[in-house]
């Protein structure tokens, strides 16, 4: 068993003269949520359709736990769980009705078909909801449903094209949760989204992309950090005369830019931890009443803008 559990290499799709996915490289970890983030009409389910051994690319490969989806097409199948973006419960068929027609169409037999089933719908919180009309659910628990479908068979990565579309504040809010336990229990999982905020809290990674090219992927950590060394911001607050503050700051070494935001200064900073000490060292030394020096975390929809302007590598 190796770290990684997904392997995307030089992946190409094109539609007539539009190149969907363009030379796609990214890998996902084992126990991990990557989020797969871009605007509409980018390339994401295109991707996701290949990952999923539903569509074959025009170059380029990926392999899922090892197994290639262009070689080894049944062995992927068997280790991913595909949600696309659409939902289709089917009439007349329970909760648990449904469960167990997908269960069956996978192969699952007897006892092992029974655990199978209790275990998703457990998971999924839909215990209560058994014996409900598929069709009758509120959009929140029919996703459940479609996840708890998507887990029947057991797969290491789960791959689900933005499953929180269309939910509620509060379903959103318990879908993450869900998938947090489910990176918990070990499995991967790779979830799209054109929101951006949707993903910022939930994933430890990411993969960019804009116009079907990759734009930037990694631990969000790595890259938060890759952008900090690039240029940090620093948030100041003085009291008294805004306008010298903004003067003295201007003057200083590594500083590149300061930009007055609601009462504060944003230093954009190109120096490190020891340059930034110093310079708060003098700025008091010369005066300035310093009430707030803290250096600003870089968030998720930071890091996609200066991503998108082709600042990062
Ligand atoms: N089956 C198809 N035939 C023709 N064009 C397609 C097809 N599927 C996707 N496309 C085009 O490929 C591009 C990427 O689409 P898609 O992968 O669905 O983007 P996303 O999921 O990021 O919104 C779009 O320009 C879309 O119109
Ligand atoms: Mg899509």
């Amino acid at each position: 068993m190796t770290d990684t559990i997904l392997e995307v290499r030089g992946l190409v799709r094109s539609f007539g003269k539009v190149r969907a996915v363009d030379d796609v490289s990214f890998t996902v970890g084992r126990g991990q949520i990557f989020g797969f983030i871009g605007p509409n009409g980018e390339g994401k389910t295109t991707t996701m359709r290949v990952l999923a051994t539903l569509d074959l690319p025009d170059a380029g490969d990926a392999f899922v736990d090892g197994h290639s989806v262009l070689v080894e097409p049944r062995r992927a199948r068997e280790r991913i769980g595909f949600m696309p973006d659409k939902f289709e419960p089917y009439q007349n068929l329970s909760v648990t009705q449904y469960l167990d027609f997908f269960a069956r169409a996978y192969g699952l037999r007897g006892r092992t078909r029974l655990a199978r089933i209790r275990a998703v719908s457990s998971f999924c919180g839909l215990d209560e909801f058994a014996d409900r009309p598929s069709t009758g659910l509120s959009k929140g628990m029919g996703q459940r449903l479609h996840l708890a479908k998507t887990m029947l068979h057991d797969p290491a990565l789960l791959v689900l094209d933005e499953p929180a579309n269309g939910l509620d504040p509060r379903a959103r809010i318990e879908f993450r949760a869900l998938l947090a336990e489910l990176a918990a229990t070990g499995k991967s999982v790779l979830i799209s989204s054109h929101i951006l905020a949707e993903l910022s809290e939930t994933c430890h990674g990411v993969v960019v992309i804009e116009r079907g090219r990759l734009v930037v992927t990694g631990a969000i950590s790595d890259i938060a950090k890759q952008v900090k060394e690039q240029d940090e911001r620093i948030l100041v607050r003085v009291l008294g005369d805004s306008a010298a503050a903004e003067r003295f700051f201007a003057a200083q070494p590594f500083v590149r830019e300061v930009i007055p935001v609601d009462g504060r200064l944003e230093l954009v900073f190109q120096g490190g931890d020891d340059q930034a000490a110093d310079m708060l060292a003098r700025a008091i030394g010369a005066g300035l009443r310093i009430v707030e020096y803290v250096a600003r975390d870089v968030d998720l929809e930071e890091i996609f803008m200066r991503a998108t302007q082709g600042r990062l590598q």
